[in-house]
């Protein structure tokens, strides 16, 4: 049975018994389990159905935390530095061998802004997570959709603001020579580049050997067809719309700008399945820095 609560001292009590706790953190929510603990970190394979190959990333309180789990090449310290907290997370080499990381010689770790999630944290230690949903199924972002999907399977649901970026955080690998863009975010990889020049970015994520274990996987598709809005009408009555203009629809979202945009990105796939839609139509989005993680996901959304 889910209990939902806004205690942090709670949660970190249901992180320290074995226990699944979903919190949430400024990209979508995440559903964690103690980082020192194995079987309790299996346990989040079971809950999401997901591909046992698929690492989790490490959620700490403090930057420090990053530097004290994880080997930091000084030359990326203050990349970092700069971005942290924030949504992005860095692949680097682990440093305790107790972490778990899936078998992998490296972990995925960040700090989350929301400042109460740090305080979850900072009592709990690090918390292994992916992003609570179903494996395959769109990230979530509203709470309603959390106690639809877990309330059979997890234990807790720690309360405070929900996300507000609305994709999941931007991934960076620091373990290799190159620094490699896995998985674009709010944080672009133009912002990126101001740091770390010699960015590789592929140039079809999804196609490449897969880099991360993460990106092989059907990711972030609803199970209505997706496709980028072309001015088709839309007045079919089966058909949903996310865009900036006001098209009428059986089910639309109309937004102000990009940011509004990847907000509302996985709640329109969410709906769109829950009212029967049988194409959801996405707005190409304006061009701007954000625009590189709201492609990235629309594409892995049509592609599944
Ligand atoms: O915003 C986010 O990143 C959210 C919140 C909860 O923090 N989390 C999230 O986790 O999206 P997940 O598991 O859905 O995506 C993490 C991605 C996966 O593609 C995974 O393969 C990759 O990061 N990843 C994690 N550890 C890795 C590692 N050691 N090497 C390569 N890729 C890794
Ligand atoms: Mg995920």
């Amino acid at each position: 049975m889910l209990e939902i609560s806004g205690d942090i001292e709670k949660a970190a009590y249901f992180i320290k018994q074995g226990k699944l706790v979903i919190f949430p953190t400024e990209t979508v929510y995440g559903l964690g389990a103690s980082s020192w603990n194995e079987s309790a970190c299996l346990k989040i394979y079971e809950v999401k159905g997901r591909p046992k190959d698929n690492p989790f990333i490490i959620h700490v309180g403090r930057i420090e935390d990053i530097f004290e789990l994880a080997f930091v090449n000084p030359r990326y310290e203050n990349f970092i530095l700069n971005f942290s907290p924030g949504p992005i997370s860095f692949i680097l080499p682990k440093r305790k061998k107790k972490l778990f990381s899936s078998g992998l010689s490296t972990i995925g770790i960040r700090v989350p802004s929301f400042r109460k999630t740090q305080e979850f944290l900072k009592l709990a230690g690090p918390v292994s997570a992916p992003s609570a949903n179903l494996s395959g199924k769109p990230s979530i972002t509203k709470i309603n959709y959390l106690i639809e999907t877990f309330q059979n399977t997890v234990d807790f649901l720690l309360l405070g603001d929900e996300p507000e970026i609305g994709i999941e955080s931007t991934v960076v690998d620091l373990s290799k020579d190159i620094p490699v863009l896995l998985r674009p975010g709010k944080i672009s990889s133009q912002e990126i580049k101001k740091f770390l020049h010699n960015l590789e970015i592929p140039s079809k994520l999804e196609n490449l050997t897969p880099l991360s274990p993460g990106v092989k996987y059907k990711h972030y598709a609803p199970d209505c067809i997706v496709k980028w809005y072309e001015g088709e009408s839309l007045s079919l009555l089966e058909n949903s719309y996310l865009g900036f203009s006001n098209i009428p629809s059986a089910y639309s979202i109309q937004v102000k700008d990009n940011l509004d945009y990847m907000k509302n990105l996985y709640s329109f796939f969410i709906e769109s399945d829950k009212r029967g839609i049988k194409i959801a139509y996405c707005d190409k989005p304006i061009s701007d820095g954000f625009a590189e993680g709201i492609v990235n996901r629309v594409e892995k959304a049509i592609a599944k």
